[in-house]
C-alpha cells in the first residue's frame, strides 16, 4: 500500500514536472530590469524561456548584458537580439511558445517628451507586431506591461482599473494606453486571452539607472547632492521587483488556465510614499547627511500614484510581500556590491 502510494506520488510529481517543462514563454525586453529578473524566476520554475531584446541605448548595453548572464548560462533559455518594431526580426523566432509576456518598451516619462516618435515606434508599432506574430504562430495568451502613468493626474485614490484613463500627460503614457487598446482589439477579433498589468514604480536590484531610487543612491554613494523635483511633495506607490515578478507570473497562470479573458489589473504596493519621505529613508539607511538641491516639478510627472490592488489579489492571488524599507535595503546592498565588483 505504502509502495503504491509512493509510486502514485512519484508519477504525479513527474506529470506535474513534465507539464511544467512544457510551459514555454516568449519574454520581450528580457535584458531589462524587470525582464531579466522575471526570466530568471521563470527558469527557476521550470519554464522554457525565449527572450528578445534589442539592447536599446536608453541605458548602457553592458548593464543589460550583465542582467542576462545567469539566463544565458541556462539551457532552457534562448535569446534573440532584435527589435520588435521590425517584423522580419520577429519572424526569425520559430520556437513554439504557449504565451507571450510583452515587456519591451521605450521607457521613461520625461525623455518621451523629447522623442515621442521613438516611443510610438517601439511601444505602438512594436506591440502591433507582437500581436501579429502571435496570430501567425497561433499563440493566443499574453501578459502586457502597461503602466500606472495611464492614470495621468487622476485624483480619485487609490487608482481603480474602472477609472477612465483618457487623459495621459506624457507621450510614454499615451503609448502604454494605446498598447492596452491594441490588445483589446486582438482579444475581440481573435479571442486572445490578455491581462494588461499596470506596474507602479518598480524598484529593487538591477533597477534602471534613470529611476529616482537608483539615482539617489548613486549620488549619495558618490557624496554628491541629490536633486529633488517639486519640493518632494509628489508621492509614488513603490513596488519591489520580486513582488511585480510574482504578479506577472500570477497573471500568466491566470491567462493560461482560462478562456475568453481580457482584464486590466494594477500591480502596485498600495502604500504610497512621498518623495521627501523616500529621500529621508535612503539617507538614513545609507547613514549619510542629507544634501538636497530643489528643482521645480517636471512636465509630464504626475502628482501621486496609488494602486488599488484588490483586483489582482482576487483574480490571481497577487500580494506584495516587501515593504519600502526592506526593498530599499536590498537595493542599496546590491548597489554597493556592484561598486565593489
Ligand atoms: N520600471 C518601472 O517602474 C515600470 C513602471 C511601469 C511600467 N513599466 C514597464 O515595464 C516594462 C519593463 O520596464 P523596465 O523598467 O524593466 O525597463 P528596461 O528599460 O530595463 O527594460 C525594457 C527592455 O526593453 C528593451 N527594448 C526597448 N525597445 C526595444 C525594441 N524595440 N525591441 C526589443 N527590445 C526593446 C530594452 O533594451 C530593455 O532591455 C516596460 O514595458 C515598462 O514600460 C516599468
Amino acid at each position: 500500500m505504502f509502495e503504491n502510494k509512493c509510486f502514485f506520488s512519484l508519477v504525479t510529481l513527474h506529470a506535474i514536472q513534465s507539464r511544467k517543462k512544457m510551459k514555454s514563454v516568449l519574454v520581450t525586453g528580457c535584458a531589462g530590469f524587470i525582464g531579466s529578473t522575471l526570466c530568471e524566476t521563470l527558469l527557476t520554475q521550470g519554464y522554457q524561456v525565449v527572450g528578445i531584446d534589442n539592447f536599446d541605448p536608453f541605458y548602457p548595453r553592458s548593464v543589460k548584458e550583465k542582467n542576462l548572464e545567469t539566463c544565458l548560462s541556462n539551457e532552457s533559455f534562448k535569446f534573440y537580439e532584435g527589435d520588435i518594431s521590425d517584423k522580419a526580426t520577429l519572424r526569425k523566432i520559430n520556437e513554439r511558445v504557449d504565451a507571450v509576456i510583452h515587456l519591451a518598451a521605450k521607457v521613461g516619462v520625461r525623455p518621451s517628451l523629447f522623442h515621442p516618435h521613438e516611443y510610438i515606434q517601439t511601444n505602438i508599432t512594436g506591440t502591433q507586431n507582437i500581436l501579429d506574430w502571435m496570430k501567425e504562430k497561433a499563440v493566443s495568451k499574453m501578459v502586457f506591461a502597461s503602466s500606472s502613468s495611464v492614470y495621468g493626474n487622476e485624483t480619485a485614490v487609490p487608482f481603480s482599473e474602472s477609472a477612465i484613463v483618457d487623459h495621459p500627460i506624457s507621450p510614454y503614457a499615451a503609448t502604454k494606453k494605446a498598447g492596452e487598446l491594441l490588445n483589446y482589439t486582438y482579444h475581440s477579433l481573435y479571442q486572445f486571452d490578455i491581462v494588461n498589468l499596470r506596474f507602479f514604480t518598480v524598484y529593487g536590484e538591477r533597477q534602471r539607472p534613470d529611476l529616482a531610487i537608483h539615482k539617489f543612491v548613486d549620488a549619495i554613494f558618490k557624496k554628491q547632492p541629490i536633486t529633488m523635483f517639486g519640493e518632494g511633495k509628489t508621492s509614488r506607490d513603490y513596488t519591489y521587483v520580486q513582488d511585480t515578478v510574482m504578479g506577472i507570473i500570477g497573471a500568466l497562470n491566470y491567462v493560461s488556465a482560462n478562456k475568453n479573458i481580457f482584464e486590466v489589473a494594477n500591480l502596485g504596493n498600495s502604500s504610497p510614499v512621498s518623495l521627501k519621505e523616500l529621500v529621508a529613508t535612503i539617507y538614513e539607511l545609507m547613514d549619510a547627511q542629507p544634501n538636497v538641491c530643489y528643482e521645480p516639478k517636471q512636465a509630464g510627472d504626475v502628482d501621486v500614484t496609488f494602486a488599488d490592488i484588490s483586483k489582482a489579489k482576487k483574480l490571481f492571488g497577487y500580494q506584495p510581500q516587501t515593504n519600502l524599507r526592506q526593498g530599499l535595503k536590498k537595493f542599496i546592498d546590491w548597489y554597493i556590491t556592484q561598486q565593489i565588483n
